[in-house]
């Protein structure tokens, strides 16, 4: 019979990607993956180490752990991720009851090192940044996470250093994998059912191999029949060049809905934070957006409270809010990280970052919510992934990525289908299929 294996995973969709390349990878050593992370042989955390306390909430979920597995056979524990690679041994010394340490770029180590550990009871880390290795590996064994949306990760690492960021010391320098190991990808994971596939990096519109750039990998993917969507997720405004954005103006498939954090909008703050753009320069590439095509949409990435952050700082953020209208975005309060230029600042007054903070987010919400009443009453496109978690409805997203949850039927999912929306709030859309709703009125 097959071991069972439990991934929890933390942080952003790149770890997602990752988590289940690992299923992918130890399922060659005869383990299962299962969601019941109860009766488990091997138990993993997959770590992110952003912001917060990232790592004593690793310390924690361990903790959990033990507990739960007290009376019980003790199942291998590993720690993959971003705190794995920032801690790397002192994990081990700090917590015996971990067993194997493995960075984000040392996936392609993670059978030998378990079947060691199995035979000699070894622990080790495996830290080393070999992402070549890495995804020469992962190709070999196939991603068989295919959903109607796929996630695909293409570039990893960043070598921009802003100045409050762990991820250039947690995934190391920039790495392109080869375009034609990622159409490939593309290909195994429409075959397998995926009409939409979003593509990963930490800056992923740095991507460069072989003179290839995201541009181009767009317009071979949109070549794809069975893929209907694309995406791509997180953007520098450095790396938005000019053949990216023509892209919006040839391709039917890249969605209208561009990730594009900016942090501040105020050009001294960008200037502390390291950032590498000015405000102008981002409004311009929204400018030129809007230009070619009316119908997209911005989010961002918001950073409050970054050390020095005045009142006037702060108030060029909320106008750079209220010209852009984003929907949908990320804002938190700044966090020192270990090792980051920006971890020994003086940070400012916690109440102030957490007044400031709910402005910015009353507003942010303001946009979301106005977006989405806009459009109540109205037939969207929706891409319906899988059925609701209580079962009751399905569940799709619109162009803009904005849930949506209707009455339909389960020969849907995998479809684009038109629905109308009849009410939302400010995370979601919810209405019904036309199908539906001819029958209601007959
Ligand atoms: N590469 C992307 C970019 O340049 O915007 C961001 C990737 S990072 C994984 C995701 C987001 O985490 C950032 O956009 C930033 O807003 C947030 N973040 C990173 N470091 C942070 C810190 N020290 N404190 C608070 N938020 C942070
Ligand atoms: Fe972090 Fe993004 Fe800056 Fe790189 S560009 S250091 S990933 S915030
Ligand atoms: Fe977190 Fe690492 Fe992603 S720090 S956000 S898991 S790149």
């Amino acid at each position: 019979m097959n071991k069972k294996i439990f991934i929890k995973t933390f942080g952003c969709q790149m770890n997602e990607y990752d988590s289940n390349r690992i299923y992918d990878s130890i399922k060659k050593i005869g383990y299962e993956k299962t969601e019941k992370s109860e009766y488990v042989d091997c138990y993993l955390i997959n770590t992110c180490h952003i912001r917060d306390k990232a790592k004593e909430k690793v310390y924690h979920e361990v903790g959990r752990v033990k507990k739960r597995f007290k009376a019980k056979k003790k199942p291998l524990l590993i720690i993959t991720g971003c705190v794995a690679q920032a801690e790397g041994q002192e994990m081990i010394r700090r917590e015996p009851y971990i067993d194997l340490v493995i960075g984000p770029q040392s996936y392609h180590k993670i059978n030998d090192a378990i079947l060691n550990y199995i035979e000699k009871k070894i622990k080790i880390e495996e830290t080393d940044f070999d992402a070549i290795s890495k995804f020469k590996y992962l190709n070999n064994i196939k991603n068989d996470t295919a959903n109607t949306s796929s996630l695909l990760t293409i570039q990893e690492g960043c070598d921009k250093f802003c100045n409050f960021c762990v991820v250039p010391y947690t995934r190391g320098p920039e790495y392109s994998r080869p375009f034609k190991q990622i159409l490939d990808e593309v290909k195994y994971l429409e075959d397998r059912g995926t009409k939409e596939i979003i593509l990963l990096g930490q800056n992923v519109n740095a991507y460069e191999s072989e003179n290839y750039k995201l541009s181009n990998l767009i317009l071979e993917i949109e070549k794809i029949s069975g893929i209907k969507r694309i995406r791509y997720t997180t953007s520098h405004p450095k790396d938005m060049s000019k053949d990216l954005i023509q892209v919006y103006k040839h391709s039917k498939k890249l969605m209208p809905l561009v990730h594009l954090p900016i942090q501040s909008g105020s050009n001294r703050i960008l200037n502390l934070m390291n950032r590498k753009h000015s405000v102008d320069e981002y409004l311009n590439i929204y400018d030129e957006l809007k230009m070619i095509n009316p119908k997209i949409k911005f989010s961002s990435d918001f950073i409050i409270g970054y050390p020095g952050e005045n009142q006037e700082d702060f108030i060029e953020t909320l106008k750079l809010i209220d010209r852009i209208k984003f929907i949908n975005s990320y804002s938190f309060i700044f966090s020192p990280r270990p090792g980051t230029v920006a971890a020994d600042l003086k940070t400012i007054d916690r109440k102030i970052s957490s007044e400031r903070l709910k402005k910015i987010q009353d507003q942010l919400f303001e946009n979301q919510i106005k977006m989405n009443k806009s459009l109540e009453d109205k037939i969207i496109n929706v891409l319906v992934t899988n059925l609701s978690d209580n079962k009751t409805k399905f569940f799709g997203r619109s162009e803009y990525m904005t849930p949506v949850l209707f009455e339909g039927k389960k020969e849907d999912i995998g479809k684009i289908i038109p629905v109308k929306i009849t009410h939302s709030n400010r995370s979601s859309l919810f209405g019904e299929t036309i199908d539906i709703l001819n029958q209601k009125v007959a």
